[in-house]
């Protein structure tokens, strides 16, 4: 049976990576994608997905608009990574992308959520949660309806890391961009008991595609592979690389192929107050921890399972394999 999933983006390049991926692969089953104010607005964020579950002909998948900004601070796109537009800036037309783009939700990201949690817990058939942008849309759902917990299964995220940052020396993006958001959703999935995957910068650059690869996709028929092929190539020109990672799409590899992935159960705070390591997650390695009493928010740590390496190769395949099979029977031209 496809394992059902619901993915919360900030769609974003390697957002479109981890959607093409969960609306192509058999074994998923991709129940919906809410969307949140992070790489882009939120309103580019949602015209963004809608164009990629457009391209992978997945049109019936709900697509609902969330928080346009963090809980307490204002948004700051990364257009510096993902274009003006968060996709690339990529020529639609030359591409052959479909024109008529998926529908979207009336319903807020929280309430289609919640519902399709509900549904969840109904069914007995619990979902995997995949949040791949700032956590905002995840703490207000947690704080507004922890009863959604029991429809929860897991919450693979990507965000964080155990040793580098990338918004800042300390911090990646995700938890950096809404750093309270990011701990309301590790203290409420403690306090509801549901297991977290924290899919970090620690592995997050590991799972990479070449040009060529990315060339061979650019020539597929299916506007799917056309696209997965484009967004590789948008992330080599723009660093320069001959290279580039999946990035958020290895979280959804996380989901599919969990022996791929080598990971430790480990404390994690994130840090809310530092002047320069705000959005930090702090994971804790020691051997011994000795009286945790002395922590200065008294927050009690939250066991994460902490994504400390991974078989590049082994998702590389997976994902090309997905893409490069690109399910929709519209070729676009
Ligand atoms: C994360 O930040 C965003 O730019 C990417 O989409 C990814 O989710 C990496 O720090
Ligand atoms: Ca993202």
């Amino acid at each position: 049976m496809a394992i059902p999933v619901i993915l919360d983006v900030d769609t974003g390049l390697d957002d479109a990576c981890a959607l093409l991926l969960a609306a192509l692969h058999p074994d998923l089953d991709l129940r919906a994608v809410t969307c949140v104010a992070g790489n882009a607005d939120v309103d580019q964020v949602v015209r963004n997905t809608q164009v990629v579950l457009a391209a992978a002909g997945r049109h019936e998948v709900p697509v609902a608009r969330g928080a346009t900004r963090p809980l307490l601070e204002p948004a700051r796109p990364a257009r510096h990574v993902h274009g003006e537009d968060g996709l690339g800036d990529l020529d639609h037309a030359a591409l052959g992308l479909p024109t008529e783009p998926a529908e979207v939700d009336q319903r807020h990201a929280v309430e289609l959520l919640r519902d399709e949690l509900l549904a969840a817990v109904s069914a007995g058939e619990p979902v995997i949660l995949v949040p791949l942008g700032p956590l905002t849309n995840i703490a207000l759902l947690l704080r507004s309806y922890p009863e959604t917990a029991k429809g929860l299964a897991r919450i693979v995220f990507m965000g964080g890391a155990a040793a580098v940052g990338n918004a800042t020396a300390a911090a990646e993006f995700n938890v950096w961009h809404d750093p309270e958001a990011a701990a309301i959703v590790l203290d409420a999935a403690r306090e509801l008991q549901v297991p977290v995957t924290m899919y970090g910068l620690d592995v997050f650059y590991d799972v990479r595609i070449t040009l060529d690869e990315a060339d061979l996709l650019l020539a597929m028929q299916q506007p799917a592979g056309r696209l997965a092929g484009a967004l590789i190539r948008a992330q080599c020109e723009r660093f320069a690389a001959t290279s580039a990672t999946i990035g958020d799409a290895g979280a959804v590899c996380a989901v599919l192929d969990p022996a791929g992935l080598t990971t430790a159960s480990l404390a994690v705070h994130v840090e809310l107050a530092g002047a320069r390591t705000r959005g930090q997650t702090v994971v804790d390695q020691r051997q011994w921890v000795g009286d945790l009493d002395h922590d200065p928010h008294g927050i009690p740590p939250t066991q994460v399972d902490v994504a400390l390496g991974v078989d590049g190769e082994r998702w590389r395949a997976l994902w090309l394999a997905a893409v490069g099979r690109s399910g929709s029977g519209d070729t676009g031209r």
